[in-house]
């Protein structure tokens, strides 16, 4: 068993082993921090979402939960001031780029995003920010997937399973507000050599890709 240490999170004392990232340790502790792009087991975080701020103690800025490994006599608030403001402004950059449609989404009840605002009140729909929908087209043509990027928050969940599952036709395209999750050429999905595993769509934290009825 890997050497455990003694942690504090919001005034609850846990134990968690020693090198976790403090995300994973909080979860197991049914301590929520908004999250979208981490992956508990992927070598890589890209700690790109920038939705899992937390205050640590002896630390001047907050951190992203998700690449801050646990340590002994960690002390850590989930919640303050700056951190709801960090979450705020970013979830609502988010949301200013994703198609809401949750009643016809395939993920709605079990998406992250609706999870993300209940736990910290925030709205769906964006207040000070115009939605910028991009109108881009939704991919139909795999057997058991469809892909809508209008949906997508670029958390890279789906192009890391993808390549874990050893596809990896899904990647990162343009730059910007141009960046889409794509395959190579922008081919269609059944053009792509996908394989049809869904892997990419049980990675999907919002249903911007999602298996087929
Ligand atoms: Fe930590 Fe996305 S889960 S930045």
């Amino acid at each position: 068993m890997a050497d455990q240490v003694t942690i504090v999170i919001d005034g609850k004392t846990i134990s968690a082993a020693k090198g976790e990232m403090l995300l994973w340790a909080a979860l197991d502790n049914d301590i929520y921090i908004p999250h979208l792009c981490g992956v508990r087991d992927d070598e890589e975080k890209p700690a790109s979402c920038r939705l899992c701020f937390v205050e640590v103690e002896g630390r001047p800025m907050p951190v992203t939960a998700c690449t801050l490994p646990v340590s002994e006599g960690l002390v850590v608030k989930t919640r303050s001031e700056r951190v709801d403001a960090l979450v705020a402004a970013g979830f609502e950059l988010l949301m200013s780029n994703h198609r809401l449609d949750c009643k016809n989404c395939p993920a709605n009840g079990d998406c992250a995003l609706q999870r993300i605002a209940k736990a910290r009140k925030l709205r769906l729909k964006p207040k000070n920010l115009p939605v910028l929908d991009r109108g881009l087209p939704v991919d139909d043509s795999a057997t058991g997937i469809v892909f809508d990027p209008n949906k997508c928050v670029l958390c890279g969940r789906c192009v890391r399973a993808c390549l874990r599952g050893g596809s990896g036709v899904l990647g990162f395209t343009r730059r910007g507000f141009e960046r889409v999750v794509s395959t190579f050429g922008d081919l269609p999905l059944s053009e792509s050599g996908c394989s049809g595993c869904g892997d990419c769509a049980d990675a999907c934290p919002v249903g911007a890709l999602a298996k087929k009825a």
